[in-house]
């Protein structure tokens, strides 16, 4: 069970990198759109985050209220990629630049939370 819950950590962790890695790359690459990787990397973190909030095995110990906020952090992320991709949809040009900019500040934000907290 432990080396179990390990696993879903790292997958947690491969949702964040590719949420965070996709909103990298677009940034080096000047196009400052929304992705789809984005999506599915929230979405995966969306799951595991929730999977790892469970106390499993007997005996783990979680902080709810920073579980409480990860998960506030994540819908408001979900909410701002959601905007910007209407709206680069809508419009044919870029996400607008704030919105772009605040996915990859609450992206980085949630995970500052959970290594630092
Ligand atoms: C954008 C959203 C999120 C990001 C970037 C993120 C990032 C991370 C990272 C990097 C870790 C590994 C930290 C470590 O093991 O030291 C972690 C662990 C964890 N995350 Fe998240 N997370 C997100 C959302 C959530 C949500 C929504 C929940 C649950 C409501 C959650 C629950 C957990 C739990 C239970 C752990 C295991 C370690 C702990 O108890 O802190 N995460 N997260």
């Amino acid at each position: 069970m432990d080396l179990l819950r390990e696993v879903v950590v790292l997958l947690h962790i491969v949702g964040f990198a590719a949420t965070f890695g996709a909103w990298v790359s677009e940034s080096v690459a000047r196009r400052f759109r929304m992705t789809r990787v984005m999506d599915y990397g929230l979405l995966l973190s969306l799951i595991t985050g929730l999977a790892l909030a469970a106390p499993w095995p007997a005996g783990v110990e979680l902080d709810y209220t920073k579980l409480g906020i990860k998960l506030v952090v994540l819908v408001i992320l979900g909410g701002v990629i959601g905007m910007g991709s209407s709206q680069q949809r809508r419009s044919g040009e870029p996400a607008p630049r704030p919105l772009f900019y605040a996915v990859g500040v609450l992206s980085l934000l949630n995970a500052g939370i959970a290594v630092i907290w």
